[in-house]
C-alpha cells in the first residue's frame, strides 16, 4: 500500500530486542527514528501515574501509553510496538498518522485554522459538498464531538416534528434502542440503559422511550400507541458498545417502513458504524436503505481533530434556521480540510472493500478459533472489520474481558473489553493480512497460554453483587451479565 512506503524510510530499527513474558518472546521492534522534541522522556508507569494524579478519573484504560504511531502500529515511550485492535473506537479507520490526512492538517493549519462561522472560510464549503455528494443528502449541519452530532440530530428532529409533523408544543418524544450508546450529554444519556452512565446525574431529559434492538414488531407496537407525537427514531445499525450487535436481517427495511408509515424521522447514528468500519460506507447499506437523518464522526476527522456531521434533506435541514443552533468549532477550516482528505482516503484506498475482505479473514480465524476453544467462546460477531467475540464467562470466571485484554497487551496487541465478557475487535481499515494475523496468534495464545495460568491464580469475586443480574434503571432489563 502506497503510504506505507514512508514509515519503512522514515522509520530506522532503534532498538531492537526481544523481551520474554510468561514463557513467550516478543519481539521489541522497529522504535521510531529519534523522538520528536515534544515527545515525553518519561516512562510509561511514569505518565501513568502523573495522569492518575492530576486527571479525573473517568476511564479504566488498559495500561499501555501511546507514544507514537504509524499504520495499525503504536509504540510506547519505551520503544515496545504494538498492533491496535480498537482504532480509538473506529476513529482511526484510515489508520494512524495518515500521510495523506496529515498532510492536509499541516497544509492547511498554516493558511487558516478558524474562522467561526460568525464569517465564511474558503473550506467547509467545499466540505460541504464533497460530503453531501458523497452520501447522497441536501445538505450538512457540521458539530465537532459525536455526542454534538447526535444532540444536532435530535434538536433537529424535535424542530421538524413541531414545524412539519405539527406535534404538540414540547410532547415531541424520541425513540431509541435498549443498549444503545450515543455518547455522554445529558440528553444522550437520558436514552441510554448503562447504569454507570446515568445513576448520579440526574434528573435525565423526559421525551424518550426505548424498544428492544432488532425487534420491529416492538417498534411497530410503539409507533402505533404514541406514533402522533413520536418525532425520531434513533438507532445504531449496527450497536458498537453493546459488544458488535448485528440486528437481523430485514431490521433495517422495517424500521425504513415503519418510520415511513408513522411519519417519524428515521435518524442513523453511523458515528461508529459508518464510514466504511462495517465493509461499506455506511452500515445501513447492508440493507440498501436510506435514514432521514444520518449522524458521523469519528473516523470523519482522520483520527485526527474531532469532526462530526448531520446529514439530512432541505425540508428537514431547513428547520434550523440562524440563531438557533451552533458550535463555535463547526465546520472550522482545518477540521474541513482534514475531513475532504479523510473521506478521499476512505473512496481512493477502497476502505469499505478492504474492510469486507480483511473482516471476512478475520471472522475466519477467528471461528476457528472458537473451535480450538469451544469453552472460552460462546460467540464470534462481525461485519467487516467491526467484530466482537463473545466470551463465555461461566466458565472463564473468574477472568474477565478486562483480564485477557491485559494478556493480548503483554503479547503486543490492543484491544478493549465492552462490559464484562465482549471483547470488541475493530482494527484500522487498512491493517495487512501479515498484522492480522499477529494479532490472531496472539489471542490464540493468550487462550492457549495464559488463560489456564490466569484462572489457577486469579482470586474469585466473593463480593455479595458479584453474581447479582444487572438491570437496566430505565427498562429494567437484564443487562449484558448471561
Ligand atoms: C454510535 C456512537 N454514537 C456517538 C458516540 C459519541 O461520540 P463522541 O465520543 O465523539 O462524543 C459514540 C462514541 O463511541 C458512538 O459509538
Amino acid at each position: 500500500m502506497a503510504y506505507r512506503r514512508p514509515l519503512q524510510l522514515r522509520y530506522v530499527l532503534g532498538r531492537l530486542g526481544t523481551t520474554t513474558f510468561n514463557g513467550t518472546t516478543r519481539t521489541l521492534s522497529a522504535l521510531p527514528h529519534g523522538k520528536s522534541p515534544s515527545s515525553s522522556s518519561s516512562s510509561s508507569q511514569d505518565l501513568i501515574n502523573s495522569e492518575y494524579e492530576y486527571s479525573a478519573h473517568n476511564y479504566h484504560p488498559i495500561p499501555v501509553v501511546f507514544s507514537q504511531a504509524k499504520g495499525a502500529a503504536i509504540w510506547d515511550p519505551e520503544g515496545n510496538r504494538y498492533l491496535d485492535f480498537l482504532s480509538a473506537y473506529s476513529a482511526v479507520n484510515q489508520g494512524h498518522c495518515h500521510p495523506r490526512i496529515m498532510r492536509a492538517l499541516q497544509e492547511q493549519a498554516e493558511r487558516l485554522t478558524l474562522s467561526s462561522r460568525a464569517f465564511y472560510n474558503d473550506r467547509f464549503p467545499i466540505f460541504a459538498k464533497r460530503l453531501t455528494d458523497m452520501f447522497g443528502y441536501d445538505m450538512v449541519l457540521p458539530m465537532n464531538t459525536g455526542a454534538e452530532g447526535v444532540e444536532t440530530a435530535l434538536k433537529l428532529a424535535r424542530k421538524w416534528s413541531y414545524e412539519k409533523k405539527k406535534i404538540p408544543k414540547d410532547e415531541a418524544i424520541i425513540v431509541s434502542c435498549c443498549g444503545c450508546f450515543h455518547g455522554r450529554t445529558l440528553a444522550v444519556i437520558s436514552m441510554s440503559c448503562d447504569n454507570e452512565a446515568t445513576r448520579g446525574f440526574g434528573p435525565l431529559l423526559s421525551g424518550h422511550l426505548k424498544v428492544d434492538f432488532g425487534d420491529s414488531a416492538a417498534l411497530e407496537k410503539i409507533f402505533k400507541e404514541s406514533g402522533d407525537r413520536i418525532a425520531g427514531f434513533l438507532f445504531e445499525p449496527i450497536q458498537g458498545e453493546a459488544g458488535v450487535v448485528i440486528p437481523p436481517n430485514g431490521y433495517l427495511k422495517s424500521v425504513r417502513d415503519l418510520c415511513s408509515k408513522y411519519n417519524v424521522l428515521m435518524i442513523a447514528d453511523e458515528i461508529q458504524s459508518g464510514l466504511a468500519r462495517s465493509g461499506k460506507l455506511l452500515a445501513c447499506d447492508w440493507e440498501e436503505v436510506r435514514p432521514d437523518v444520518v449522524i458521523l464522526g469519528k473516523a470523519l476527522g482522520g483520527g485526527v481533530i474531532p469532526v462530526s456531521a448531520v446529514l439530512a434533506d432541505k425540508d428537514v435541514m431547513l428547520c434550523i434556521r440562524p440563531g438557533e443552533h451552533g458550535s463555535t468549532f463547526g465546520g472550522n477550516p482545518l477540521a474541513s480540510a482534514v475531513a475532504i482528505a479523510s473521506l478521499d482516503v476512505i473512496r481512493d484506498e477502497k476502505l469499505a472493500e478492504r474492510s469486507a475482505q480483511t473482516g471476512r479473514e478475520l471472522k475466519n480465524q477467528l471461528l476457528k478459533i472458537q473451535q480450538q476453544f469451544p469453552n472460552c467462546i460462546k460467540e464470534v460477531r462481525g461485519r467487516g472489520l467491526f467484530s466482537a467475540v463473545v466470551l463465555n464467562s461461566k466458565n472463564l470466571s473468574p477472568v474477565s474481558a478486562y483480564d485477557i485484554c491485559l494478556k493480548l497487551k503483554e503479547r503486543g496487541v490492543l484491544a478493549k473489553p465492552t462490559h464484562d465478557t465482549i471483547i470488541r475487535l475493530t482494527p484500522p481499515l487498512s491493517m495487512s493480512l501479515e498484522e492480522l494475523q499477529e494479532g490472531l496468534n496472539a489471542f490464540r495464545e493468550v487462550l492457549e497460554l495464559d488463560l489456564p495460568e490466569l484462572q489457577k491464580t486469579k482470586p474469585k469475586d466473593i463480593s455479595p453483587t458479584a453474581s447479582e443480574p444487572d438491570t437496566c434503571d430505565r427498562c429494567g432489563r437484564n443487562l449484558w451479565k448471561e
